[in-house]
């Protein structure tokens, strides 16, 4: 089949109805919570009876899986090497909760062939919108292009930033990049590791001001997690889901829009005519 011929196909998939929602956790600044954060949404939502996928785009340094204790034996990269199935790469936490790590899978696709690259994608698009309820990104820090890519065309973008001024800062330059580029768009602001309620309602004005001010983006709170000491012991043992910094995430996640659409856009092709425009 040509790369023509693929494209097709897709545009047809992207055609029907898709009930996935896809969501991506991002941050300028590293070490914010972001894959903490992945992981107790995806728990969370599967705990409220949906089927969730986790990608962890983190390729420099993927760490979904330290965090979980669970090493899975390959991931995105193998796959698109041919040293492994898609079954392979897909890591259940629970029945309803699974992982893929992609390793630099991310990055090995923008390498690859046109032709290669709609087979992955196709591929990618059919597993996630057959088996699953939400797929949710775990982006690395640092403003990437792949992360630009995916925090672009998800339906839920979540920025996250601490208290931290340099965090805040390259919160706002997250949002002011991809607004650029989709032109405005809704953006979930989550404060993590604030003191008190108000410490996060100012770090959403300070970038609120600025994103009205200077951009198209539509900031929305979605609330903040307050710092907890415990939380590092728990990841050390592997066993990071903390009930107190559960409930902060069951009150973002009431103020998010995860109603499943009922959509004619896809996800994907929305990807991969970036990362294919920029070959
Ligand atoms: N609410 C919190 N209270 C206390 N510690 C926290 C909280 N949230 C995250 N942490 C700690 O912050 C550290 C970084 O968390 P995490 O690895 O999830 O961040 P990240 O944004 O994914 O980092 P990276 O940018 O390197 O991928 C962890 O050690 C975790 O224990
Ligand atoms: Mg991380």
């Amino acid at each position: 089949m040509s790369p023509d011929q693929q494209v097709i196909h897709l545009k047809h998939k992207e055609g029907s109805d898709v009930s996935t929602k896809y969501l991506a956790i991002a941050s300028g600044k590293g070490g914010v919570g972001k894959t903490l954060l992945s992981l107790s949404v995806g728990k969370a939502l599967a705990d409220s009876g949906k089927k969730v996928l986790i990608i962890d785009a983190d390729f420099g340094l993927s760490n979904v899986h330290l965090m979980l204790g669970i090493n899975p034996p390959k991931n995105l990269a193998d796959f698109l090497f041919g040293k492994a199935t898609f079954q392979d790469i897909v890591v259940s936490v629970t029945d309803r909760f699974s992982f893929i790590s992609s390793g630099s899978g991310i990055q090995e696709l923008a390498r690859l062939p046109k032709d290669q690259v709609m087979n992955l994608v196709r591929r990618l698009q059919e597993l996630a919108e057959d088996n699953y309820d939400f797929v949710v990104f775990d982006t690395p820090p640092g403003i990437h292009d792949d992360t630009l890519s995916v925090v672009s065309a998800v339906d839920v973008p979540i920025i996250l930033t601490t208290p931290e001024p340099t965090a805040v800062a390259d919160a706002y330059a997250l949002i002011k990049i991809v607004s650029r580029e989709t032109q405005g768009k809704d953006f979930f602001l989550v404060v993590n590791k604030v003191e008190s309620e108000k410490e996060g309602t100012k770090v959403y004005e300070s970038i609120k001001l600025l994103a009205d001010r200077y951009t198209k983006a539509n900031v929305i709170y979605a609330g903040a997690i307050k710092f907890r000491k415990g939380i590092l012991r728990r990841i050390i043992e592997q066993s990071p889901f903390d009930g107190a910094f559960m409930d902060d995430v069951y009150n973002i996640l009431s103020k998010l829009d995860l109603e499943i659409p009922r959509r004619k856009r896809s996800f994907w092709e929305a990807v991969v005519s970036r990362i294919l425009g920029r070959k």
